[in-house]
This record gives structure tokens, sequence and C-alpha cells, in this order.
């Protein structure tokens, strides 16, 4: 598949910070791709980088084989982004705005793509009122439909779905499948993890600077296990013994549960009988599916540990101060 945005040893430092990279990372042609990351891990930063809003210190960006820095004039319009922070102008009304925004790309804004955008984003009735006036989850509707006025290629969503409620999210994300469908090329960032689940084709994760996984959301989670097993324990242990730890078992709840993925069927007894045999009886047991969550939380605890120290990562993976939540 063809590459939309080429990503070629890009770093970031901001003075004697190294915020970002070196960084190497390929969009698909046509793909969602889900950017995920703890706060401060170089997500805005990256998208910043792409967009053309930021210059990389290291390193080369192209889209649609286009350089950001050289060609900035092409890349700029062939790419849409709804920024983190909500930043327009509290002065214009929703029509306004996104008018002037069309105009800004040269592009002017019909009547029927007007009401089209109004239609997905929920803000038909508030078309004529001021952006000041708008709740939180209105403004960050509009600002989408300002990244999607001069109908980008490339649409980069940064957390577009921050504070914007359940009901609008589900219609957003159709939204987003529908751009999708009709050949846009989408990079979301988020940190509600079921959000990358539901929509994503592939999935980065990045943490301090660096990527640690890119890869097909179905394959990932495939290779985490599809199934998870939790004995919640009678009382919390400080550490796991060997016998489990070997087993991918790790603990969670602050040492008050034991958590582990199935890869195969003889996983789960064999994790039964050893909490059994080290004096661990489960007070409950539960299963249930792997989550992109759970797949997290634990890829952030091995980029955390030191080389080579996978299974001491995994044990301590749920444990206190391990910090996974997004
Ligand atoms: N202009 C700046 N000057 C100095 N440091 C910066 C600047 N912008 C970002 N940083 C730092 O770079 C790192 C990455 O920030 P970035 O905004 O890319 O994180 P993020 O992954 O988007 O986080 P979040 O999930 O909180 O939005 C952080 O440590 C941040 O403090
Ligand atoms: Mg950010």
């Amino acid at each position: 598949m063809a590459s939309v945005v080429e990503i070629h040893r890009v770093s970031k430092t901001f003075g004697t910070f190294a915020a970002l990279g070196p960084v190497d990372l390929e969009i698909r042609a046509g793909e969602i791709f889900a950017l995920l990351g703890p706060n401060g891990a170089g997500k805005t930063t990256l998208i910043s980088i792409v967009a053309g809003l930021l210059r990389a210190t290291t390193g080369t960006v192209r889209v649609l084989g286009k350089d950001v820095v050289r060609d900035y004039r092409d890349t700029r319009r062939a790419i849409g982004l709804v920024p983190q922070e909500i930043n327009f102008d509290p002065f214009f009304s929703v029509e306004e705005a996104l008018r002037f925004q069309a105009g800004y790309f040269g592009v002017r804004l019909a009547e029927e793509r007007l009401l089209e955008l109004l239609t997905a984003l929920d803000l038909l009735d508030k078309r004529h009122t001021g952006s000041r006036a708008l709740s939180g989850g209105m403004k960050r509707r509009l600002l989408i439909g300002k990244a999607l006025v001069h109908e980008p290629k490339v649409l980069f969503l940064d957390e577009p779905t921050a504070g914007v409620d359940v009901e609008l999210r589900r219609s957003l994300w159709s939204y987003v499948r529908t751009l999708r469908d009709r050949g846009t090329t989408i990079v979301l960032t988020t940190h509600y993890l079921e959000e990358a689940e539901e929509l994503a084709d592939r999935i980065g994760v990045i943490d301090r600077g660096r990527l640690l996984v890119v890869e097909e959301k179905e394959a990932l989670l495939r290779r985490h296990g599809a199934k998870l097993l939790r004995l919640v324990l009678s009382g919390p242990v400080a550490a796991l013994p060997p016998e489990l730890v070997r087993l991918g078992a790790r603990l969670d709840e602050g040492g008050g549960a034991i958590v582990v993925e199935a890869t195969g069927d003889a996983t789960f007894g064999a994790v039964l009988a050893a909490a059994a045999a080290a004096g661990l009886p489960p007070k409950d047991v539960e299963t249930r599916r792997t989550t992109l969550e759970d797949v997290f939380v634990q890829l952030l605890a091995e980029g955390h540990a030191p080389a080579g120290a996978g299974a001491a990562a995994r044990a301590a993976a749920g444990g206190p101060g391990a910090g996974g939540r997004p």
C-alpha cells in the first residue's frame, strides 16, 4: 500500500530537552492510524511537525511525496488538523468560522457542503451561534469541521473526542469511518483506548518520544492473547512466585490480583494450579477478552523496563506506580 506520510529519522529537541525521536513511521493511504501514548509522550509534537506547525530538529517528513518544509504550501493543503487545544476566534459564528477557514485555503464552501458538515457534526441548529456561546464539546466539533472544509487527503485528529459526550462520540466515529471510506487517510491520537480499538486499522504506541510498537490492531491484540484471566486474591501480595512469572502472569490492583493473557489453552489451568501451589488460592476468578487498554498498559510497562527485563516488566505491569493508564 502506498505511503501518504513518510516520517524519516524525525527528532525534536526543545532547548536541551529531547522530546521526540528519532522516529521512523509511514502512514498508509486510506488507513486509520491511532497514535497512542501517555501525557507528554510526543504525540502532539510529532503531529505538529507533520502539519508544518513545528520544525523538526532532525529528519524529514513527506506528505504525498512532498517535503513539509520545502513544499509547505502543497503539504498544508493536503492536511487537515484538529488541534488538541481549542483555538478560534470567539467573535465568529459557526458558519463564519467554517467559511473563513475555507477562504484561508482558497476554497468556496458550497451550501451543500456546509450543510453536510454541520449535520455530521450535529451543529446545524448552532449555525448562526457565536463560537463563544458553544459548549466545550460543540467547540471541539467546530474544530473538526474547520479541519475538513478544504477536503484534506490526510486528516490529523489530536484527541478529537476529549470532552465530547458518549452519543456524539459514537456519531463522530461513524463520520470518521465515512471519511476513511471516501479515501481520507486518518491519524488519530486519543486517550480513550476504546476509541482506538473501535476505529483504528493500525496502532502506534509512543512513550517518551520513542515509538515502542507499530502494528495492525488485530495482530497486536492477537499477539497479546485473546483472553484475559484475573485471579482476585484474598489479600495483596508483594511479588509473584517465579512459576507464575514464567507463565506470563503479572500483578494488578496493587498486588491484589493476578492477571494473565491466554496464549494457549493450557495457560489458564496452569496458572490456577501454580497459584494454588504457591498458597495463593483466588477469592474470585474472572475471564474476559483482552482489550487494547490491557495491551497498552503492558507495552508501556515493558518500555519502562531495562532491555532484556521483559519478564520483570510483565510482573510489574499492574503493580503500584506502573502508571500505565493513558
Ligand atoms: N514548546 C515546547 N517547549 C518545551 N517543551 C515542549 C514544548 N512542546 C512540548 N514540549 C514537551 O515535549 C514533550 C512532548 O509533548 P507533547 O505535547 O508532544 O505530548 P503529547 O504526547 O501530545 O501529550 P498529551 O497526551 O498530554 O497531549 C512534553 O514533555 C512537553 O512538555
Ligand atoms: Mg498532545
